[in-house]
């Protein structure tokens, strides 16, 4: 069965954690929901990690849909996510038939808009259409060219601002709010005065929740590490080594073998090709 908003919520009102993770693909959508991860993000980062951007600005709504097809594909219990990217945020009718494109072709369970008070129109509408909303405060990188690349809310003026972005949200009807690049201790005190779970990244320990970039934690984008990340494995070495060893075996004759190719009978082929 799948894992439901509801249950996600229950989890804060329990004081248990849950986890996110970021995956574009069947086969990484297959390991998510094999694992004790919660629920998969098709994140706008695909702009970075899968198609080899320097930002998500040049994500479209069908690239979205395309990636979140192939994840609903590979996972049948994890809750499943999809960004709105930034060429779908023009105006908020832009927005809403996105975000109702994106539900209806995907089979995805929430959308996820970055944008504080001045989004909760836009949420207020979406969720009275039926359409889940997950927040996303603190870095939002789809303004990455107005705010820069920095931890938000640092000074007063920022942690009130990031506080009250946060209730504008609740308010308007999300379900869930990212807190991405906030300094712990804000993110922890808004978490406390939040009803709705906080999903962290780069914000501490004290949100309700992480999110973590699928290639982060694995160690597949070995050349920058972010702060906020751990490399739980490093795969990128073990991908590395795995095709070095291939290319060996192949000049050194030790692949492929017998075992892994089919025969067939000596004679029959002298018969047919003398
Ligand atoms: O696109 C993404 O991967 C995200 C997470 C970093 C929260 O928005
Ligand atoms: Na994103």
């Amino acid at each position: 069965m799948r894992t439901s908003i509801a249950s996600l919520r229950r989890r804060k009102a329990a004081g248990e954690k849950f986890t996110v993770v970021t995956a574009y693909d069947y086969t990484s959508a297959r390991l998510v929901d094999a694992s004790a991860v919660d629920a998969i993000l098709v994140g706008d980062s695909l702009g970075m990690v899968m198609q080899g951007h320097d930002s998500t600005l040049p994500v479209t709504v069908e690239q979205m849909i395309y990636h979140a097809q192939m994840v609903r594909r590979g996972a049948q219990r994890a809750l499943i996510v999809v960004d709105l990217p930034f060429t779908a945020t023009a105006s908020t009718e832009d927005a809403v038939r996105a975000a109702t494109k994106i539900m209806a072709e995907t089979g995805a369970q929430s959308v996820k808009i970055e944008g504080g008070a001045r989004i909760a129109p836009l949420v207020r509408q979406l969720v009275a259409n039926g359409i889940p909303v997950m927040g996303h405060l603190g870095f939002t990188p789809q303004s990455v060219n107005t705010i820069g690349l920095r931890v938000q809310g640092r000074d007063e003026a920022g942690a009130r601002e990031l506080l009250a972005d946060a209730l504008a949200l609740q308010e308007a009807g999300v379900w869930s709010v990212v807190l991405e690049l906030v300094p712990a201790e804000l993110a922890a005190a808004v978490s406390t005065r939040l009803e709705i779970p906080t999903v962290g990244i780069g914000a501490g320990a004290g949100c309700d929740a992480q999110v973590q970039v699928w290639h982060d934690l694995l160690g597949l984008y070995e050349e920058f590490v972010p702060k906020h990340a751990r490399q739980f494995r490093v795969l990128g070495a073990e991908v590395r080594g795995a095709l070095d060893e291939y290319s060996a075996a192949v000049a050194d004759g030790s692949f492929p073998t017998e075992a892994n190719a089919s025969s067939m009978d000596a004679a029959t082929l002298e018969r047919a090709l003398g």
